[in-house]
């Protein structure tokens, strides 16, 4: 049976990924899922970010993905891992789920010059230290300095993130990562929510510090996995179909994922499956 490309957030932030991944593979399905109902995900625990992100894993799978990126770094951080090693094995071997923190992280040799990285997350993916710990085994030169930024998804799930209001909370985050290590010359958006801050995010920063988003990385990585796995690719259906499914109101979603898109788009609501 062919598949569509599952691509799981737990709400909007996705939708930047999956926006880039569809343009490098427009002729792909993909089903989106947002589990906005319960979003965000940042500042809940390692226990709880697991069983929601198992519970969407089930649900993309119900709805015939057998492949699956986790467009979010806070459940990349927190639940792959388990996912990957507990959850697949029983619940279909062929099932293949992807993160979005290791392909972020192969790019980022090659754009530091001084080797000193700073990476804005949620309060979830800074304390897990996944990017810490992903840049030292590949890179073990670089200096990662973590700072979480509770503040940012609200603006962006909000539609805040433009406003006078969001000024404070940019400018506080940039101006403390930069004085822990001030020779940091690349910062790693690590939350996909984080690319509709970028225009706010650049007024703050000085000369010669980078932002680094992850949309065309991942969708770069995504098409190398691809080419590289042919038995994967030839069961994905590729009729240029795109699903949206979300955990709350579908009018809400539609409307604030055309800020996200720039275009209209028709969603569903849905219930997850319950844990097997
Ligand atoms: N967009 C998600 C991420 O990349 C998380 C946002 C949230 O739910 O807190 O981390």
């Amino acid at each position: 049976m062919g598949s569509s490309i599952g691509i799981f957030d737990s709400g909007y932030g996705g939708l930047t990924i999956f926006d880039k991944i569809q343009k490098n593979l427009p002729q792909y399905d993909f089903t989106y899922l947002g589990d906005n109902a319960r979003a965000p995900y940042g500042t809940r625990s390692f226990e709880v970010v697991y069983h929601f992100t198992r519970q969407a894993v089930m649900t993309l799978l119900d709805q015939g993905c057998r492949l699956i990126i986790l467009a979010c770094n806070t459940a990349s951080a927190k639940a792959l891992r388990n996912i990957q090693q507990k959850d697949i094995p029983m619940l279909d071997p062929s099932l293949r789920v992807l993160g979005v923190i290791r392909p972020t992280v192969e790019a980022i040799d090659n754009i530091s010059l001084t080797k000193h990285v700073g990476v804005m997350g949620t309060t979830g993916t800074i304390s897990s230290q996944s990017y810490n710990i992903e840049i030292s085994h590949l890179f073990p030169h670089i200096t990662v300095t973590g700072e979480a930024c509770p503040m940012w998804v609200p603006l962006v799930e909000n539609n805040e993130f433009d406003s006078p209001g969001a000024d404070y909370f940019v400018r506080k985050h940039i101006e403390h990562i930069l004085s822990v290590d001030p020779r940091i010359d690349t910062l790693i958006l690590g939350c996909t929510h984080y690319p509709l801050l970028r225009n706010k995010i650049k007024t703050f920063l000085p000369q010669g510090v980078a932002l680094f988003s992850q949309g065309e990385q991942i969708a770069g990585s995504l098409k190398d996995y691809l080419l590289r796995h042919p038995e994967i690719d030839s069961r994905l259906t590729k009729q240029g179909r795109r699903r949206f499914l979300t955990t709350e109101a579908a009018d809400k979603f539609s409307e604030t994922a055309s800020i996200f898109l720039h275009q209209a788009i028709a969603v569903e609501q849905i219930t997850l499956s319950e844990n097997k």
